[in-house]
């Protein structure tokens, strides 16, 4: 109620509405400014408040964000109701600062989009909450976004790039490999079977104390480990890949967790220090963690990339596979994945780092996708809902590859 009520006494008297009349006057006026549609985005389904202002030809008008990562890394992970708290102090700064650097008035948007699902349900109520209220003070047509969707199709935005297209997901809470077919229509090749790829490299960068490190003590896990690694040498340790040989294309990350902790363990003894000290091999322990993590990553996508071409499901003259999520933006990680694409001749395309991390822009452009398609514009949000999971059903298909592949659609885009 708190959000609800400060949304309304923000947007109702704010101390821009004079400028906001302004531009909304010269538009009308000059008739060309916003002729494009816009879409304002809202992100919070984790641990990031972002919000963004994308037309229909990709052009970002502005964009804010609020990062709750080192808050985090002080209590060894995310505890729910402070994230809440921190999206409820920032949502309301950021959504103005960006309409502010828009300098665009919230009457002058086509529609607002936010991410209802998945994500943790305490951080994806403020957004809702607030949107709702920004949609019924504007009357303006709400779109909800799934978070997945919109890590997939912000490619699109950065590039010019069309269906069908194979994408590989990473981030802190999914690990998927779809054929993505339409801005609503993939087909599941496989997932997770455990944690994310980010959620183990978090764990293991808690692990290795890199919060004590005082060269990223700020990062996030994954970052931190890149970061550590690039220093460190990947071959002087050996944690296996899992699942060799699994014939499909599913994901598991437990394996090198546990195994990152037991060579912890076995280094601190070693080097006789405390759990909780930095270990002088923690650069190659990082190194040897990233490597199989990218290893495995890449022969599970091998096998996705052959499947979709004996199926004949990707253009064999232009095939392009997609990474995206958090985890992508690992440039160690890219590059294994670039060996993969080159021997299967696939283009291999990836948005920028900022834009593989959590942000309001890829959810506004999924707005803008789904605006353009027609796709899930709601016009009646009262019995519109946030869900934190969504899963799918079991994929028992063999396809003689032994590869399991299910259709899916916006409702079953998780893992
Ligand atoms: O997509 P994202 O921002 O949030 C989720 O949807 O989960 O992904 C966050 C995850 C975190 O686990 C973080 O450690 C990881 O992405 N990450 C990285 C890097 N930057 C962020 N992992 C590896 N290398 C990076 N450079
Ligand atoms: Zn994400």
């Amino acid at each position: 109620m708190l959000i609800l009520s400060k949304a309304a006494g923000v947007f109702s008297k704010p101390p821009n509405s004079k400028v906001y009349e302004f531009l909304r006057t010269f538009n009308i006026l000059l008739g060309t400014r916003f002729h494009h549609k816009l879409v304002l985005g809202i992100e919070t389904s984790c641990d990031d408040t972002a919000a963004a202002v994308v037309d229909e030809t990709g052009k970002v008008l502005g964009e804010a964000i609020h990062s709750q990562t080192e808050v985090h890394l002080q209590t060894g992970g995310i505890v729910p109701p402070v994230a809440q708290q921190l999206h409820r102090e920032n949502i309301q700064r950021i959504v103005e600062e960006t309409l502010s650097a828009s300098r665009i008035s919230p009457h002058d948007l086509s529609a607002i989009a936010t991410t209802i699902k998945p994500g943790m349900a305490l951080s994806l109520g403020v957004g809702l909450s607030f949107s709702l209220q920004l949609v019924n003070q504007f009357k303006k047509p709400f779109i909800p976004i799934h978070h997945m969707e919109a890590h997939a199709l912000t490619i699109r935005l950065t590039n010019k790039v069309e269906f069908p297209f194979l994408v590989l997901l990473i981030s802190g809470g999914h690990c998927l490999l779809a054929l993505a077919r339409g801005v609503s229509d993939f087909l599941l090749l496989g997932k997770s079977l455990d944690i994310a790829p980010g959620e183990m490299l978090d764990k293991v960068a808690r692990r290795l104390s890199l919060i004590k490190h005082p060269e990223c003590s700020t990062m996030s896990g994954g970052k931190a480990i890149e970061y550590l690694a690039k220093q460190g040498n990947s071959s002087h340790f050996t944690i296996n890949p899992p699942m060799q040989n699994a014939k499909n294309c599913s994901f598991s990350f437990t394996g090198i967790q546990q195994n990152s902790y037991k060579l912890i363990a076995l280094k601190e003894k070693e080097e006789g220090i405390e759990k909780g000290q930095i270990l002088s091999s923690a650069a190659d322990i990082a190194a040897a963690v990233q490597h199989t993590t990218a290893c495995h990553l890449a022969r599970r996508t091998h096998r996705a990339i052959l499947f979709c071409k004996q199926k004949e499901l990707l253009s064999s003259a232009n095939a392009v596979l997609v990474v995206s999520g958090g985890v992508a933006s690992n440039l160690y990680i890219r590059k294994v994945l670039e060996i993969v694409a080159n021997a299967t001749q696939c283009t291999l395309l990836c948005p920028p780092p900022r834009l593989c991390t959590d942000n309001g822009v890829m959810i506004a452009w999924n707005g803008i996708e789904r605006l353009r398609a027609g796709l899930g514009v709601l016009h009646d949000v009262e019995d519109i809902r946030y869900e934190s999971n969504c899963k799918l059903k079991k994929l028992p298909v063999d396809n003689g590859i032994a590869l399991v592949a299910k259709h899916f659609n916006h409702s079953t885009l998780c893992t």
